[in-house]
């Protein structure tokens, strides 16, 4: 098994994804990855809707009325492409930050915890041998893709992660430099 520190060096998003995705008992590991993130006031402050197979399609639907509701005039291209954007994985978890606000735990926090759970599920989707990415993008602010999920006023879609078998060579990562971003204190 790969050590988590060589793991989180080593990860890279894989933007091309297909079939295979992950059986159901993988689904379920990575949900339980999710769940583990560090969650300040144990607020559970997630909710992850699974999209497979069929859903997808109804997921692409939800993403048409969202493009036609910003823009009534988009192009039939636009259109399809925008239908077919669920279709590029064969497993969508739309990964949503259902915070509580009379809370002494601020949103902001809340919304944090869902992420890490979303990076939680990528990692664990590497390690399990398929490929993910995080992706958000207009349908994650849009209003019609916000009322169908009952969001209230502070929640947010903190992502979609499309999760699937990487579909060629996978890249290196990016090399950082950890000088511009990154300053000592004390010891040296
Ligand atoms: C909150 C969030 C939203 C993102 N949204 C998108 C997106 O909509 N489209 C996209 O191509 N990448 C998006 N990314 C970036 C990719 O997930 C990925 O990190 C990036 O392509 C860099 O690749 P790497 O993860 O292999 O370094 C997003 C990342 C985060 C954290």
């Amino acid at each position: 098994m790969t050590s988590i520190v060589d793991a989180l060096q080593a990860r890279v998003s894989s933007p091309k994804l297909c079939e295979p995705g992950p059986a159901r008992h993988h689904v379920e590991t990575l949900l339980r990855c999710a769940v583990r993130a560090p969650d300040h006031g144990r607020l559970k402050p997630w909710r992850f809707v699974v999209v497979e197979g069929e859903g997808r399609n109804a997921l692409g639907e939800l993403f048409e009325r969202a493009l036609l509701a910003k823009d009534a005039d988009a192009s039939e291209q636009k259109r399809e492409k925008t239908k077919l954007m669920p279709l590029r994985a064969p497993l969508v978890v739309v990964a949503i930050a259902n915070v509580t606000t009379s809370h002494k735990v601020p949103v902001m926090e809340q919304v944090i915890a869902t992420g890490v759970a979303v990076q939680n599920m990528q990692l664990a989707a590497i390690e399990l041998g398929y490929g993910a990415i995080w992706r958000t993008g207009d349908m994650a602010s849009s209003s019609v893709v916000r009322k169908y999920f009952e969001l209230e006023p502070e929640d947010q879609v903190v992502g979609f992660l499309y999760v699937g078998t990487p579909v060629g060579e996978a890249r290196s990562p990016v090399a950082q430099d950890l000088e511009s971003c990154v300053e000592y204190w004390g010891k040296g």
